[in-house]
C-alpha cells in the first residue's frame, strides 16, 4: 500500500487568502500619471513592504486602499470587498497612519486616545489600556503630548490605529524623522502586532528595516510596478539596496 499517496490526499491543499487585492488600479493627477495599472496582492499573515523612490506613488496607492482618493481606473478589494462601492464595510477590517495625525499637544496621551479613537467608535476603558500598554505608552500616559519624543508620538499614533482592532495595518513612514532607537521600537512593535495576527502593509525608504521585517514586497518606479514577490525572491541576486537602485534607475 502506498502510504505516501495515501497521506497526500488527506492534507487539505494550503491556501492563502487574499487580503488586499489592486486591480489594473491606475491614478492621473491632470496629465500625470501617479499610478499605472498596478496589480499587487497582500496576503492575510504578510509583512508587505510598498517600496520605491520619492514621488513613486505609494501614498497615492494607500489613498486608494482607504477611499481617500479615487481611482482613474481599476479596482481595490480589501477582504474581499470593494473600496468604491462597499468603503464603510471594507474598512472596518483597517487602520491606517498616514503621516503622524494631529493630536491634542496639551492633552496626555491617554486622552488623546480617547478623544480621537472615539470620533471612530465607543472606546472601552480596557481597549485603552490594552493599546496604550501594546505601543509601550503606558507608563507615558499621563503626560502631555506636547512633551513626548517623536518615537512616542509615532508609537501613540499606531495605537490611534489599533483601537477598533483592525486586521490590516496600513502604515505610510512610521519611521521617519526617528532615531536608531526610536527606529529598532516601531520595528519591535511591527513584529510584535505581526505574530498578534495582524497584516501590514509597510511603506518605507529605510531599506534596511523593510530587509528586517517584511515578507513580501512591491517596488515602484514611476508609478508602475518593478517587482513584487517574496523578499527571498526579489532579493535573491542581491541585496535589497542594490536592486531597489537596480530596478528604480
Ligand atoms: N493631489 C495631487 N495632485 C497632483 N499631483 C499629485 C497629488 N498627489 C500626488 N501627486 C503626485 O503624484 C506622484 C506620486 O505621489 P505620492 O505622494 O503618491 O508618492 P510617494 O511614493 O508616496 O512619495 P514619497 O516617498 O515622497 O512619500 C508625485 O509626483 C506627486 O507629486
Ligand atoms: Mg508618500
Amino acid at each position: 500500500m502506498d502510504l505516501i499517496m495515501e497521506n497526500t490526499a488527506d492534507q487539505p491543499i494550503p491556501t492563502l487568502s487574499p487580503i488586499v487585492q489592486t486591480h489594473n488600479l491606475a491614478k492621473q493627477f491632470g496629465k500625470f500619471w501617479a499610478v499605472k495599472n498596478l496589480d499587487i496582492t497582500v496576503y492575510d499573515g504578510d509583512i508587505y513592504g510598498l517600496l520605491g523612490p520619492n514621488g513613486a506613488g505609494k501614498t497615492t496607492i494607500i489613498a486608494m486602499m482607504l477611499g481617500l482618493v479615487h481611482p482613474t481606473s481599476g479596482s481595490v478589494h480589501i477582504a474581499g470587498l470593494p473600496v468604491l462601492k462597499e468603503r464603510k464595510k471594507a474598512l472596518q477590517f483597517v487602520g491606517a497612519m498616514i503621516e503622524t495625525p494631529a493630536f491634542y499637544p496639551y492633552l496626555n496621551g491617554r486622552d488623546n486616545l480617547y478623544i480621537l479613537g472615539s470620533l471612530r467608535q465607543k472606546i472601552s476603558r480596557t481597549r485603552l489600556d490594552e493599546v496604550l500598554d501594546l505601543v509601550g505608552m503606558a507608563a507615558h500616559q499621563h503626560k502631555r503630548f506636547s512633551t513626548y519624543s517623536l518615537g512616542m508620538k509615532q508609537r501613540l499614533a499606531i495605537g490611534l490605529t489599533l483601537l477598533h482592532e483592525p486586521k490590516l495595518l496600513i502604515l505610510d513612514e512610521p519611521t521617519n524623522g526617528l532615531d536608531p532607537h526610536g527606529t529598532v521600537e516601531i520595528r519591535r512593535l511591527i513584529l510584535k502586532l505581526a505574530k498578534q495576527g495582524h497584516t501590514i502593509i509597510l511603506c518605507s525608504h529605510l531599506l534596511h528595516e523593510v530587509e528586517q521585517v517584511c515578507n513580501r514586497l512591491a517596488i515602484l518606479n514611476h508609478g508602475e510596478l518593478v517587482t513584487e514577490g517574496s523578499i527571498e525572491i526579489v532579493t535573491s541576486e542581491n541585496n535589497l539596496e542594490s536592486t531597489f537602485l537596480k530596478l528604480t534607475e
